[in-house]
């Protein structure tokens, strides 16, 4: 059966609002049919991944060129996933100046459409935070999880473009995670462990991903986490194993386990096998950290640990500009950055052509950058504890480690 339209929804389909949302409802309308939606949900707002130079190249560029010169707007806030630089300190970056330039055409296509230019992979950091039962369709997939997850929103993961069809058309396609009946977890994972570090949660994330495979997971046995934790989590799941959605008894606002669900443990020794097997190398060019993008608590952490100190190797922490602005004027950008490390807002260690600028080894405190660097960046990747990662002058890293 085909999915009703509304008459607004026909209206963009005909081609009587524009050829640019006729173009984006046939794309929203041809999904609604495969994946056998009913109807269209309006959305309050949309998030674009496909943003960075670096992933959607010059037949993307020219796609939303297009969609640009025909006038197309949005019809609901739209935010931009990182690009492939900092917009702002590029040349320092060392980003070539060709990447730069399309890097740019890039963001002004996706602006004069009307979407904002955050640049980041947690709009739920700088105030986007729908609420519980809000229809929203969102991309980036870590972000994905936590609107689900953690805010209780309804997003299925959206590809690039049917985000940014979404947001063109003010709706999307009301199927998945839009819908109560799939809003209930088929694994029951209970934690048998302290999870007492964030990079902690990315291990459990690439566990419980990897044997979930896209079902929503229940998580029990976990006292305390706070959101930064979750982030990390939920990164990981979509990571390794495309999940949208998990819950966390007493903690996520929503609680639903499927009658016959399947049920595993996670103990210590798994967690350290997993662990390992994250773990490439003992030694890298570069430390960086902010997958998914830092909060200020973060920043704030990493400040006092590098006070009055230098920093052995570089330090990116990635992070939006908006967070950058509101740590510069508490002055822990000047801290960071007096040790020797960087803010490094728009963009991050995956999507930043890293390997053009000469660091062929990184190390992160992310899983989920631990499954993206090898291939997106040829990065051997040192995953680590972010304390037992970052080494200064004059210190070896025990000595850090026991401080
Ligand atoms: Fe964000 Fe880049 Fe990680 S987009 S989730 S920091 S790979």
């Amino acid at each position: 059966m085909e999915p009703e339209l509304t008459k607004k929804e026909r209206c963009m389909l005909n081609g009587e609002c524009g050829e640019g949302k006729r173009q984006a409802m046939e794309i929203l309308f041809a999904l609604a049919k495969i994946y056998g939606a009913k109807n269209m949900v309006p959305i309050t707002s949309a998030q674009i991944s496909g943003v960075s130079y670096k992933t959607i190249g010059d037949a993307g560029l020219e796609y939303l060129e297009d969609l640009a010169r025909k006038g197309t707007k949005v019809e609901v806030p739209a935010y931009l996933n990182p690009i492939g630089m900092d917009a702002q300190g590029w040349e320092e970056m060392k980003v070539p100046k060709d990447f730069a330039q399309k890097q740019f055409a890039i963001l002004n296509a996706y602006t004069s459409m009307g979407a904002n230019p955050t640049c980041t992979c947690t709009p739920y950091l700088i105030g986007v935070r729908p609420k519980v039962g809000e229809h929203i369709a969102w991309a980036e997939s870590s972000a994905v999880v936590f609107a689900n997850s953690v805010l209780g929103a309804r997003t299925n993961r959206e590809g690039g473009p049917s985000a940014l069809c979404a947001a063109i058309c003010g709706v999307t396609p009301n199927y998945g995670m839009h819908l109560d009946e799939n809003r209930v977890a088929d694994l029951v994972v209970d934690v048998k462990v302290a999870l007492p570090d964030r990079s902690d949660f990315g291990v459990l994330g690439a566990i419980a991903g990897g044997i979930a495979r896209g079902r929503a997971v229940a998580f029990k046995g976990i006292k305390k986490a706070d959101e930064d934790m979750l982030k990390y989590l939920g990164a990981a799941m979509a990571a390794f194993g495309s999940n949208s959605l998990f819950f966390m008894e007493g903690i996520t606002p929503e609680w639903k386990i499927r009658d016959g669900a399947e049920k595993i443990s996670v103990d210590k020794p798994e967690m350290g096998r997993m662990r390992k097997t994250l773990d490439e190398t003992k030694e890298e060019d570069i430390v960086t950290t902010g997958c998914p993008h830092a909060s200020l608590a973060e920043i704030k952490e990493i400040a006092e640990m590098v006070r009055g100190k230098k920093l052995k190797k570089p330090l990116w922490v990635c992070v939006s500009r908006i967070v950058k602005e509101v740590a510069a004027k508490q002055g822990l950008v000047e801290i960071i950055e007096k040790a020797g490390g960087k803010l490094v807002a728009d963009t991050c260690m995956v999507v930043s052509p890293m390997e053009e600028m000469g660091y062929k080894s990184t190390g992160v405190n992310s899983a989920k950058a631990v499954k993206y660097l090898p291939t997106m960046c040829q990065q051997r990747v040192h995953f680590a504890k972010l304390k037992d990662l970052v080494e200064f002058e004059g210190a070896g890293k025990e000595k850090v480690r026991k401080k």
